[in-house]
């Protein structure tokens, strides 16, 4: 037994090492928060997108976001699938200069967008981008809600997370703190701010809400198949249910006069 005593003292003293390595990495995470759950429309097997919501969202992101980021899978025609009317979309659409090929004389030129025209880019390339954002690349916003991890969620939290840096927390020059981007000092500055935008439907404009709808429109943007997929994958389930019925009917009917 005295022998055994300094090997258990040393198997004991390995577990806590073992504890404090395997401890290390939790605490780094632990800086940079998991952001809040948000409830969302269209979480769930049922879920479906709040189109009210998507349609303030697609306001937000024209009025704020659109100046520095593109949306370039998207079409000003698919604009449908939050409920726009074409005349709605039409409209829209022929407020926005794009670019129109060449002129007469060789040059670049502009024009109204149509509804066939892909969303138009703020920045005619990747170098004027960076120019113009502190050396950062605004990331095109198409698939975002699903490239990140936490998705929705860590949008939201990105959108609503700014916040004047802890004391002691060294800032580079031109970054922003933020709680939820990974090293919280992220190169956007605070996009929303209360009062930013005027929605039509009268839906008061704190950050909570315009980052709530913005996220939904966005996530509408990466997965504008969600709702016909999840009810394709329910009537689905239902078929199987109801051949699974029938075939074990059919069965005992055939096999009932083996007996
Ligand atoms: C003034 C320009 C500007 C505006 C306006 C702006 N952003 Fe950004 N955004 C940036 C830049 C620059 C980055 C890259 C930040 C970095 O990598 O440090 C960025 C990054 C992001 C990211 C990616 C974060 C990550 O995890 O990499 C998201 C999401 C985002 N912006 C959403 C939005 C939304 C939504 C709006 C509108 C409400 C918006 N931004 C408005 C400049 C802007």
């Amino acid at each position: 037994m005295r022998k055994l005593r300094p090997l258990l003292a040393g198997a004991f003293a390995a577990g806590l090492l073992a504890i404090g390595l395997v401890a290390t990495p939790a605490q780094a995470q632990e800086e940079t928060p998991a952001p809040p759950q948000q409830k969302w429309s269209f979480d769930g097997l049922f879920g479906t997108y709040d189109l009210a919501s998507a349609q303030r969202g697609f306001q937000v992101y024209a009025e704020v976001c659109s100046t520095c980021h593109s949306l370039h899978l998207l079409h000003y025609r698919d604009l449908t699938g939050i409920g726009l009317t074409p005349d709605q979309i039409k409209a829209f659409a022929s407020g926005v200069t794009v670019p129109q090929g060449l002129d007469d004389q060789g040059q670049p030129k502009d024009g109204p967008a149509t509804p066939a025209n892909q969303f138009r880019s703020p920045f005619p390339n990747d170098v004027a981008a960076r120019a113009a954002n502190n050396g950062a690349l605004p990331p095109d916003l198409s698939l975002i809600t699903n490239a990140r991890e936490g998705h929705a969620d860590y949008i939201y939290g990105i959108l609503t997370g700014f916040a004047d840096p802890p004391a002691g927390f060294s800032m580079q020059d031109g970054m922003n703190y933020n709680k939820y981007f990974p090293g919280h000092q992220i190169a956007m500055p605070q996009p929303l701010h209360d009062g930013q935008v005027t929605y039509i439907d009268g839906t008061p404009t704190n950050i909570g809400q315009m980052a709530h709808d913005v996220v939904t429109f966005l996530d509408w943007a990466a997965n504008p198949e969600l709702v016909e997929r999840k009810q394709m994958g329910v009537r689905v389930v239902l078929f199987l249910v109801l051949m699974t019925g029938l075939t074990y009917a059919v069965k005992r009917k055939l096999w009932s006069k083996v007996h």
